[in-house]
C-alpha cells in the first residue's frame, strides 16, 4: 500500500486568514514527519450556500465534487477551523454539507469514512477558537471520520503566525508539531 497522504485546509476564505497561516505551518510539519501534504484553499472552490432546490435542479456543484474527491484521495485531514460565535464557520459547514450529499453512485459518507482528522484553530482572541472545535468534532464524528482526541487552538494568533506559515511561539509550534506527529504515526499504523 502506498504511503498515506494528508489534506490540509482552513475553514476560512479570507486571503489574510490566520487559520490558513496555521494550516501552512501544519502542512510543513507533515512533510517534515515524512508524509506528503496537500494544502488546499477553499477560496479556490467557491460554492453557493446549500439549497435543496438548487441541488434538485442542478445537482452537486463541480467545486463540491472536486473537494469531495480531494477528501477521498487522502487518508489524513488537518482541519484548521476559525471560530464564529463559538462555533464552526459558515464556509466550512457549507463545504461539509455539500460534500456529504449522495451523488449518483457516490454515497453520503464517501468523503469522510476511512479519514483520520486532526483539528486545529487560530484566533486573535484568548481561547484561540477552542469552543468551535467542540462542534467541528461532533459534526465530523457524525459523518464517520475518526477525529484524534488531541487538538490545539492558537490564541493571539495575529501575533505569532506569519503569512509564510512561520510560528514564532515556541511552545505553540511544538504542541502543533507533536500533534501532527501523532496524526502521522496513527496514519502509518492504520494504513501499513
Ligand atoms: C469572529 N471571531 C471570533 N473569534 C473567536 O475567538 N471566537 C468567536 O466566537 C468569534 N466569532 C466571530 C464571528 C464572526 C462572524 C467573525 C467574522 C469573527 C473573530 C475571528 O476569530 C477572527 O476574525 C479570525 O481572524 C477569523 O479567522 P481567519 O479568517 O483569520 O482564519
Amino acid at each position: 500500500m502506498s504511503a498515506p497522504r494528508v489534506l490540509v485546509l482552513a475553514g476560512s476564505l479570507r486571503r489574510a486568514s490566520l487559520n490558513k497561516r496555521l494550516a501552512k505551518f501544519a502542512a510543513k510539519q507533515v512533510e517534515e514527519a515524512g508524509l506528503s501534504a496537500t494544502y488546499l484553499d477553499l477560496k479556490d472552490y467557491p460554492l453557493p450556500v446549500y439549497d435543496g432546490d438548487d441541488e434538485a435542479e442542478h445537482g452537486v456543484p463541480e467545486n463540491a465534487r472536486s473537494l469531495r474527491q480531494a477528501f477521498i484521495d487522502h487518508e489524513g485531514l488537518i482541519l484548521v477551523c476559525p471560530e464564529y460565535n463559538g462555533s464552526i464557520s459558515g464556509a466550512l459547514k457549507n463545504v461539509i454539507d455539500w460534500i456529504s450529499r449522495p451523488d449518483g453512485d457516490v454515497p453520503m459518507t464517501a468523503a469522510f469514512r476511512d479519514l483520520t482528522a486532526l483539528l486545529l484553530a487560530a484566533s486573535p482572541g484568548g481561547l484561540g477558537g477552542l469552543r468551535g472545535l467542540v462542534h467541528v468534532r461532533a459534526i465530523l464524528g457524525g459523518v464517520g471520520t475518526l477525529v484524534l482526541p488531541g487538538q490545539h487552538a492558537v490564541s493571539k494568533a495575529h501575533e505569532v503566525l506569519g503569512e509564510d506559515g512561520s510560528f514564532s511561539d515556541e511552545r505553540g509550534a511544538k504542541a502543533v508539531s507533536e500533534l501532527v506527529g501523532t496524526l502521522v504515526t496513527t496514519l502509518r499504523r492504520l494504513h501499513a
